[in-house]
């Protein structure tokens, strides 16, 4: 009697193993299919510190990596919106001020921009002929769009120069968008590359 456990938990123990061989072994197509997508894109480091977190649902689909490259931007985005506000309360008459309203606009149309892009090419996969065309270009005009957004942002701020205690603030929100710049051109990178695979 004892043997049926037994030899039901060798089973057990080897289906384990097998289970996690096989998970691991995807675990390794998807990081080096992430790898070779985020070569192609401006930032490759940062593309693969970003998107590598969510290998295990990406896999090897390019449209769900692009679409976690679009939420990983928005993941980047909304915190600084948030910051905005915060340095916006505590310094209404900064003369940076004006630069940061502006940019808070410009941050919010963008989170919105990424976040219709995403929507977008979700279910793309399926889609077919000029459908699929269609979706890419809206996307890649959408995230082209965030991108000036965030780039007026940062010049917004070079043209201030205020000086004195409100050039941590910018510096540290330039440094911020500047990296969800990046973010964003990725994603675009990584949209882009999708006319090669539908
Ligand atoms: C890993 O990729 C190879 C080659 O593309 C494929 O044959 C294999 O089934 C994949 N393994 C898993 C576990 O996804
Ligand atoms: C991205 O975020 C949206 C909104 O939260 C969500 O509906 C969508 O499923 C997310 N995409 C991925 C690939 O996780």
């Amino acid at each position: 009697m004892a043997s049926v456990p037994f030899s039901f938990s060798l089973l057990l123990v080897s289906f384990l193993i097998s289970w996690s061989m096989a998970t691991a072994s995807a675990d390794q197509n998807s990081s080096s299919f992430i790898r070779t997508s985020c070569s192609r894109t401006l930032y490759p480091d940062l593309c693969y510190s970003s998107l590598s977190p969510y290998k295990r649902q990406v896999g090897d689909n390019p449209v769900m990596l692009a679409r976690f490259a679009m939420n990983v931007t928005i993941g980047s985005l909304k915190p600084l919106s948030t910051y905005i506000d915060s340095v916006l309360q505590r310094s209404a008459a900064d003369p940076s001020s004006g630069a940061l309203k502006d940019c808070k606009e410009l941050i919010g149309d963008a989170i919105d921009l990424v976040r219709k892009s995403e929507k977008e090419i979700t279910g793309l996969e399926v889609m077919v002929g000029s459908q699929v065309k269609w979706r890419i270009g809206n996307a890649q005009t959408w995230l082209s769009a965030g991108m000036t957004n965030e780039g007026t942002c940062v010049n917004g701020f070079e043209e201030t120069g205020s000086g004195g205690s409100g050039e941590d603030v910018e510096m540290e929100v330039r440094q911020k968008i500047t990296r969800a710049k990046q973010l964003t051109s990725n994603a675009l990178a990584l949209v882009n590359s999708l006319l090669n695979s539908y």
